[in-house]
């Protein structure tokens, strides 16, 4: 309140963007540059300045909906961002929402949020919210976002995009409409934005692998081995839309085709619920953690997702994801196999990448650990000395930073809500062929 309205900070913005641009030398270039790699993260140095004062920046002013497990972790993102990256607006934590009046003032002072809402209509029919963070379970995202968006804000919303196809085409559609007034929607893939993953985009850019043949996925947790772990939101339908596959499914479908540079064509699916009935939560639940009380429910979603897939260029792909994969805490891994090289990535060893050059001589060639921390790999830059590795937290930095810019540059941040639609329509062709025995499924694109 008391700062200038959107409009006039996308103004704003554009002027102090213009006049640094300005006193720098072959700006041109470093513009061109930046474009050419911006779908990677890779752009011109972006470090903070040391004296980033306060109020000389025009500030984006963020509500946030949700106070729980990513509403922790983007509330690190957005408090983060602009003291590391050198951004053209200034993010504000102006207001974060929940349904718990003690319980969302107690998130606020924790997390560094100025205010607290109890509805999210409140908080999006507030004319100093900018941007809507939408960090709940996915039954709530389409109501919320396109409430937001109709309200002019610009949105970042956690994945799934949505539980159904038939909402996240309603939000997509929305999206596309609101980007003709200049508002900007975005998806939470936060694992497209691990430097190392970021990287091998570009690498597989650049033709380093060739023609794909393989995209080999995994996605595996095992927080559901105990039968006793109680029936939170998650292993609900009407709240998650689906179990592990609308849950870790999603990232490592959008992770695949983005780094494949393509989208699934068709799918052959198996899924399981292996524990069918589950104790009721006995208080609060939060993210992956819950107490349990003493009566049953069911478990309305499935518990693994395993299917194979192919893509439009004759590449073929294996996906699984699971919550009963004991011992595995949360190891998502992807191995791509070209005709000139591969690539493999691990969640849980989130600094390397490994990379087999299929051109070099066979007596040398081998799997070789790039470490992912060089200053030109991608967001490293703004961070610390080669060596000095990131974690899991510093991929919602690196989202709150691509979202800040775009919106800055007027520009289309992605993963877009058309991405997250596709996404859902992997999804659903998945259930689809799961429920016709494996059946290969065609994906509507
Ligand atoms: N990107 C990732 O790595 C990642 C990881 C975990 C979860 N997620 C996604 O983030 C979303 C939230 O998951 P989570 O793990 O943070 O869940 P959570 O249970 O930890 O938190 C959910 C929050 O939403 C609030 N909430 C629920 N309904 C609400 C409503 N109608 N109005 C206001 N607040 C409401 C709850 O009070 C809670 O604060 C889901 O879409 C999930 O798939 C993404």
């Amino acid at each position: 309140m008391g700062e200038p309205q959107r409009s006039e900070n996308a103004e704003a913005a554009k002027s102090e963007a213009a006049k640094s641009e300005a006193a720098k030398p072959h700006a041109a270039e470093a513009r061109a540059s930046a474009e050419v790699k911006a779908s990677d993260g890779a752009e011109a140095p972006d470090r903070a300045p040391a004296a980033t004062a306060k109020g000389t920046k025009p500030p984006l002013h963020v509500g946030m909906v949700g106070y729980a497990f990513m509403g922790a972790a983007h509330s690190q993102g957005w408090r983060t961002v602009g003291r590391v990256f050198d951004l053209p607006l200034r993010p504000v934590l102006a207001a974060i929402c929940g349904r718990d009046e003690t319980a969302v003032r107690a998130a606020a002072d924790r997390h560094g949020w100025a205010t607290a809402e109890t509805d999210w209509r409140a908080l999006i029919a507030r004319d100093d919210i900018d941007l809507v963070d939408i960090c709940t379970p996915g039954d709530s995202h389409a109501e919320i976002a396109l409430a937001a968006l109709a309200a002019g804000k610009h949105v970042l919303c956690e994945k799934p995009l949505a539980n159904t196809v038939a909402e996240a085409e309603a939000m997509a559609s929305a999206a596309e409409v609101a980007s003709g007034r200049g508002q900007l929607a975005m998806v939470g893939f936060n694992y497209r934005r691990v430097p190392a993953t970021a990287l091998a985009r570009r690498m597989v850019a650049e033709g380093r692998l060739g023609a794909l043949r393989h995209v080999r996925v995994t996605y595996l947790q095992d927080w559901l081995v105990d039968p006793d772990f109680p029936l939170t939101w998650r292993l609900r339908r009407e709240q998650a839309g689906s179990g592990a596959l609308g849950d870790l499914g999603a990232h490592i479908v959008d992770l695949a085709q983005h780094l494949a540079g393509e989208p699934l064509a068709g799918v052959s699916a198996l899924t399981e619920t292996f524990v069918r009935h589950r104790p009721l939560p006995g208080g609060p639940t939060s993210g992956l953690s819950a107490v349990t009380a003493d009566n049953a429910g069911q478990v309305t979603v499935d518990d693994a997702a395993l299917f194979t897939a192919r893509f439009p260029s004759g590449a073929l792909a294996s996906f699984e994801a699971t919550r009963y994969a004991t011992g595995r805490k949360n190891a998502l891994r992807i191995e791509l196999n070209g005709e000139r090289g591969s690539l493999a990535f691990d969640l849980e060893r989130l600094n390397e990448l490994s990379y087999h050059d299929r051109t070099e001589p066979g007596s040398y060639a081998g799997f070789r650990r790039i470490l992912v921390t060089e200053p030109d790999h991608p967001y490293l830059d703004a961070w610390w000395p080669p060596g000095h590795g990131l974690g899991y937290e510093h991929t919602f930095v690196h989202q709150a930073r691509d979202l800040v810019r775009a919106i800055a540059e007027g520009t289309r941040p992605v993963p877009s809500f058309a991405d997250g639609l596709q996404v859902q329509r992997v999804l659903a062709a998945v259930e689809e062929s799961a429920g016709k025995n494996s059946v290969y499924t065609p994906i509507a694109n």
